[in-house]
C-alpha cells in the first residue's frame, strides 16, 4: 500500500446539473483527499492537448466539443492506491457496463457524458496533474 495522486475531471454534464458535490462525496466516501481544486472552463486548445491521445478516434472532435461545453472541475485527489480506488469507485467508461454503486452507474448520462474523468496509470497521473496544477497549489 502507497499513498499516491491522481488527477480527476468532473465533466460539464455534471457541473450543468449541479452534481460537483455529490461527486466529489461519492470520491470522499471511497477514501480520496482532494488536495487541489478549481473550477475552469476549458479552451478547445486545452482540452485537445489534453486528450491528445485520442486525437485520432473518432470521437475526438465529439469528446472536445463537450470537454468545452460548459465549466469542470479539476481535482488531485490522494489516498491509499488512489489510482486504482478512483477508477474502481468512477465505474467503467460506458455507463451501461458501468457497477452499482459507481459514480457512472449513478450519474452519468451517456459514454461521452460520462461524468468524470480518471487517470488511468500513475504515469498519466503525474502528467495530466502537471497540465493543469502548479505544485503549490496542491496542498496535501
Ligand atoms: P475519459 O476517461 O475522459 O477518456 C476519454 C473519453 O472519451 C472517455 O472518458 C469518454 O467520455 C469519451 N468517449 C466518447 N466516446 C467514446 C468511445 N466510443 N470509447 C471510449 N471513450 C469515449
Amino acid at each position: 500500500m502507497s499513498t499516491e495522486r491522481t488527477f480527476s475531471i468532473i465533466k460539464p454534464d455534471a457541473t450543468r446539473r449541479n452534481l460537483t458535490g455529490g461527486v466529489t462525496k461519492m470520491l470522499e466516501d471511497a477514501g480520496l483527499r482532494v488536495v487541489a481544486s478549481k473550477r475552469i472552463h476549458m479552451t478547445k486548445e486545452q482540452a485537445e492537448g489534453f486528450y491528445a491521445v485520442h486525437a485520432e478516434r473518432p470521437f475526438f472532435n465529439d469528446l472536445v466539443s463537450f470537454m468545452i461545453s460548459g465549466p469542470v472541475v479539476v481535482q488531485v485527489l490522494e489516498g491509499e492506491n488512489a489510482m486504482a480506488r478512483n477508477r474502481e469507485v468512477m465505474g467503467a467508461t460506458n455507463p451501461a457496463n458501468a457497477d452499482e454503486g459507481t459514480i457512472r452507474k449513478v450519474y452519468a448520462e451517456s459514454i461521452e457524458a460520462n461524468t468524470v474523468h480518471g487517470s488511468d496509470s500513475l504515469e498519466n497521473a503525474a502528467i495530466e496533474i502537471a497540465y493543469f496544477f502548479k505544485p503549490e497549489e496542491i496542498v496535501g
